[in-house]
């Protein structure tokens, strides 16, 4: 459905205005989601998603880290709501926490968590800056995963409702919301390798909550749909895999993986189907029974904007069953394999740099790949990049600053490729940076720093990088620029 994503030489620089190629109604903005940045764990009536048990379950997280305390966002959003504005974004995307809404996945709302969406919402429509709502960035009701979880389709009628609360208290000044945060993440990640949580690791069952997440998916878009104005915008977003071919048998892996990764969500998401591929190559693990009739016409329903985000290609090959089958996925080493069907077919091959500290290979040219391919294929669709953005091993300067500017480049290229794919005839219609602030990146804990603005997590200070001030000049001046050494934070 993405298709393969050739490698190729990147283009090189540009220095285009960004007026000229995006238009003024380009949107640029910056991502976070709740679990990575609230904090405020047991604050007003939040109970626990699968998240904190996940992090709280010894061995799972590096340096044993939590969410609990995170960037303290909760607590500091006024403080963060300036800096956005100081950083000229045009939009800010963030995520609902589910167990502050409803502490068991059920139920009416609960007034203190909704009212500190509500006074996001507002502080942010009071700068200026457009609210993304996500209602799914992963943090399920601990509750809910205790009747089952995601392969339960129990869960996707709750996650209905769930909407219906959210569009009914926020729907009068959120215009664009998301109903999911990369679903990939979310059931292979989740069920089947077990590296994200809630940590199963069970190939059918990773299935199952594969069709469940499409259906939560399609009854939470009906529901925006019904309850929110005409001129909402609704969403979803995925994180669609790149794959490129590595060789023996690569064609044949290529498709296994964009049948798995891209096409088990955009199939019945925008096409009303699941790719016959993706059912052969998993026969012997389900007969996917857990699809029931109708279920195709209430995911296949009409959305505004796909939202697609991206970090890196794979490269794929067919295994030929000797030596020691290689897995350089990206993801986090385990036993079990998020790749279900496919683990014992085909090989991630390890790829040429430069890589960024989570030795992610950097290649915008895919970015403008996958936005052209997904612009042939559903040519009508506008799109977003949702996130993009750079884990890299920041230096603090005595007097706090950050030069980072590797991260900056790579924010300028991603840009570049957007840039391009417009002129190929994707209709992209903004991007957001990954992330707004350093935050708990998952399995890695606060290892990996992906902010634009740095945190202290002693003092919780926020400083931007020069990232940030590039950014935020960007934004203000909608010149795209060369990327070269640009503004200094500080120092
Ligand atoms: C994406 C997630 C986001 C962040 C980035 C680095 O898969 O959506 O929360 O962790 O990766």
């Amino acid at each position: 459905m993405v298709g393969a994503v050739p490698a190729g030489p990147e283009p090189g620089a540009d220095h285009r205005r960004t007026g000229d190629v995006f238009g003024p109604d380009f949107v640029l903005g910056a991502a976070t989601a709740a679990y990575q940045i609230e904090g405020a764990a047991d604050a007003d009536g939040r109970s626990r998603s699968i998240w904190d048990t996940y992090s709280h379950t010894p061995g799972r997280i590096a340096n044993g880290d939590t969410g609990d305390v995170a960037a303290d966002h909760y607590h500091r959003l006024g403080q963060d709501l300036d800096l956005m504005a100081s950083l000229n974004l045009d939009a800010y995307r963030f995520s609902i926490s589910w167990p502050r809404i409803q502490a068991d996945g059920t139920g009416p709302g609960n007034p203190r968590g909704v009212d500190f969406y509500s006074r996001l919402v507002d502080g942010l429509l009071e700068r200026g800056i457009a609210p993304v709502a996500t209602l799914y960035h992963w943090d399920l009701p601990q509750a809910l995963e205790d009747t089952g979880g995601w392969p339960n389709r129990d869960v996707a009628a709750r996650f209905a409702e769930y909407a219906a609360l959210m569009a009914d208290a926020l729907g009068d000044r959120v215009p664009t919301w998301t109903t999911l945060n990369e679903p990939w993440a979310a059931a292979y990640l989740g069920y089947a390798s077990g590296v994200m949580a809630p940590g199963r690791a069970n190939g059918a069952e990773a299935l199952a909550a594969v069709h469940h997440l499409n259906l939560a998916h399609g009854l939470a878009a009906t529901v925006l749909r019904e309850r929110t104005a005409p001129s909402t915008t609704i969403s979803v977003t995925l994180n669609l895999h790149a794959a490129r071919d590595g060789g023996p048998g690569g064609p044949e892996a290529v498709e296994r993986v964009d049948a798995i990764a891209n096409g088990a969500f955009l199939g019945p998401m925008l096409r009303g189907a699941y790719p016959e591929r993706l059912l052969a190559d998993t026969a012997h693990l389900t007969d996917w029974s857990f699809v029931r009739d109708g279920d195709a016409a209430l995911i296949h329903v009409p959305i505004d904007v796909l939202g697609v985000n991206y970090y890196s290609t794979v490269t794929v090959r067919s295994w030929d069953g000797r030596g020691e089958r290689v897995a350089a996925d990206g993801h986090k080493p385990s036993a079990a394999s998020p790749w279900v069907g496919s683990d014992e077919v085909v090989e991630f091959l390890p790829q040429p740099g430069p890589t960024t500290a989570m030795g992610w290979n950097i290649a915008p040219e895919a970015l403008e790949q996958v936005l052209v391919n997904l612009a042939e294929a559903f040519p009508a669709l506008p799109l977003m990049v949702t996130e993009s953005g750079a884990a890299f091993t920041d230096v603090v300067t005595p007097d706090g600053a950050v030069h980072d500017d590797a991260r900056r480049d790579y924010l300028h290229r991603h840009l570049v490729a957007c840039a391009r794919a417009r002129e190929r005839g994707a209709d992209v219609r903004g991007y957001f940076v990954w992330s707004l602030l350093d935050n708990f990146e998952w399995a890695h804990g606060y290892d990996k720093r992906f902010g634009i603005v740095h945190v202290d997590y002693e003092t919780q200070r926020r400083t931007p990088k020069d990232s940030a001030l590039w950014f935020a000049a960007l934004a203000r001046d909608r010149v795209l620029g060369a990327p070269g050494p640009g503004l200094r934070s500080r120092s």
